[in-house]
């Protein structure tokens, strides 16, 4: 997959995803205002019959009272006290309303326009609140003699509840959301770590192709000559030959044994075979071996060991692996006059290995990445530097196996510092 269509995909999710949670947004916008309608419609319902339960009882308190009352009803309505009290009416409302499933606070009160003043009222606190947003009922509109009077009701909380009544829908929408945003966020990313192992796969089967290819074609040179009767005839040119033939079949064993050691660590069947080892011999023996491609390069190796204990617990095989591995680095990543010191000392419970070098350094984000198994600094289309970009993620494994830690410290242009613990009892 190209990088442009991976982009493109992209553009089209999020453009798709975006127009997903617009219309998800019209859709519980339109629900709420269908809410708001039917809550509204609601109140009417209750409040008119609210109303004409009023008109009712103050009817039946006037023939009570026997009042007289012609066809037509020419006389003021009782006084309100005569026949509704606060907690009657607050009753009235709160059956009504609950019959149609409005449960939420709601303040009420009788206004008298003309006397700017409230008959009865649940409580003073909520008069402006009542007069803004309160919904209002004329009462006793037959009375064509008594100025208008209105039943105003208000719900403080009417927002709340509206929102109640979306919520399981608002929750939902916005968990199905979370859930797409991640799944694509997630592909996305997936598909970048699958770029990117495909190109450091292919950067390891060319690299490889290389580092096999040298070995083998000096091989085959050194048997061609070998063939050669004149040159079977000097002693010194024939061991000459077989002695390249030999180191470079070393070297082939070597390579072949790096790529195979990853494998091992993959399936997880990295065996260990602890032992008591000397730290100070491995470094020793290690730098015995590498000390002439540092030197071919004018460079120093310098051992310093101030560990007074240096006897761990550890496999010697893979600690010395480990130990070439860093120190191989120190040289390889170190163009000119490699200055490597690797130094020792007890730290805690076990021995700390540090191996410190002035070569090109590794900037902060590459220090993350640089124990991943195949990755190795990109530095351009040409590596100068061969490798398989295994060793550092083969010695994490191995430190891990020893319980061990391992830091980076580094600058680019200024050098590198591995820092390695290893503790001194080895635990399963
Ligand atoms: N001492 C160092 N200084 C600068 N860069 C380093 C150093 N050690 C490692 N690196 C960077 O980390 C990368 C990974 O190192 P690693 O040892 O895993 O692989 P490699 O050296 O490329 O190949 P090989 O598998 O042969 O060791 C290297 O490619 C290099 O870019
Ligand atoms: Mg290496």
């Amino acid at each position: 997959m190209n990088r442009r269509f991976i982009i493109l995909t992209i553009i089209v999710m999020t453009l798709a995803l975006g127009g997903l949670m617009g219309i998800q947004i019209y859709w519980i916008r339109n629900a709420s205002s269908v809410k708001e309608a039917n809550f509204r419609r609601s109140v009417n319902e209750a409040i008119t019959k609210v109303v004409s339960k009023i008109e009712l009882l103050e009817k039946r308190r006037s023939i009570e009272k026997s009042k007289p009352e012609g066809l037509l009803n020419i006389n003021p309505h009782l006084p309100y006290d005569d026949f509704l009290t606060r907690s009657i009416l607050d009753s009235l409302i709160s059956r009504e309303l609950n019959i149609r499933g409005i449960d939420t606070r709601f303040e009420f009160g009788i206004f008298k326009p003309e006397n700017e003043a409230y008959l009865v009222e649940k409580s003073p606190n909520y008069r402006k609140e009542l007069f803004e947003k309160g919904y209002a009922f004329p009462l006793f509109q037959s009375d064509i003699f008594t100025p208008p009077e209105y039943l105003l009701i208000a719900f403080p909380n009417e927002k709340r509840f509206l929102l109640t009544e979306l919520w399981g829908m608002l929750l939902i929408s916005l968990a199905l959301i979370i859930v797409i945003v991640y799944s694509f966020t997630y592909t996305i990313a997936t598909i970048f770590r699958q770029k990117r192992l495909s190109e450091m796969k292919n950067d390891f089967i060319n690299n490889m192709t290389h580092e096999f290819k040298t070995p083998i074609a000096t091989i085959s040179l050194a048997c061609e000559a070998m063939s050669d009767k004149d040159i079977m005839k000097s002693a010194q040119l024939s061991s000459s030959y077989i002695t390249m033939i030999q180191e470079e079949n070393k070297r082939l064993a070597g390579m072949a044994e790096k790529i195979l050691q990853t494998a091992v660590i993959d399936s997880g069947e990295l065996k260990m075979k602890p032992e008591l080892i000397n730290v100070h011999d491995i470094i020793h023996d290690v730098v015995k071996n590498i000390r002439i491609q540092v030197e071919i390069k004018d460079g120093v190796i310098i051992k310093s060991f101030y560990a007074s204990n240096p006897r761990i617990v550890g496999d010697k095989v893979h600690v010395t692996n480990l130990v070439y591995n860093l120190l191989d680095n120190a040289n390889k990543y170190s163009p000119r006059k490699p200055m490597i010191r690797i130094s020792t000392e007890n730290s805690g419970n076990g021995v700390q290995i540090t191996i410190e070098d002035n070569g090109i350094g590794i900037s902060k984000s590459e220090q993350k990445k640089i124990f991943d198994k195949l990755y190795r600094v990109p530095t351009g289309n040409i590596h100068d530097v061969r490798g398989f970009g295994l060793g550092l993620s083969y010695v994490k494994a191995i430190v891990e196996e020893h319980h061990g830690k391992i830091s980076l410290e580094s600058e680019i242009n200024k050098g590198s510092k591995f820092k390695v613990f290893l503790p001194f009892v080895y635990k399963e």
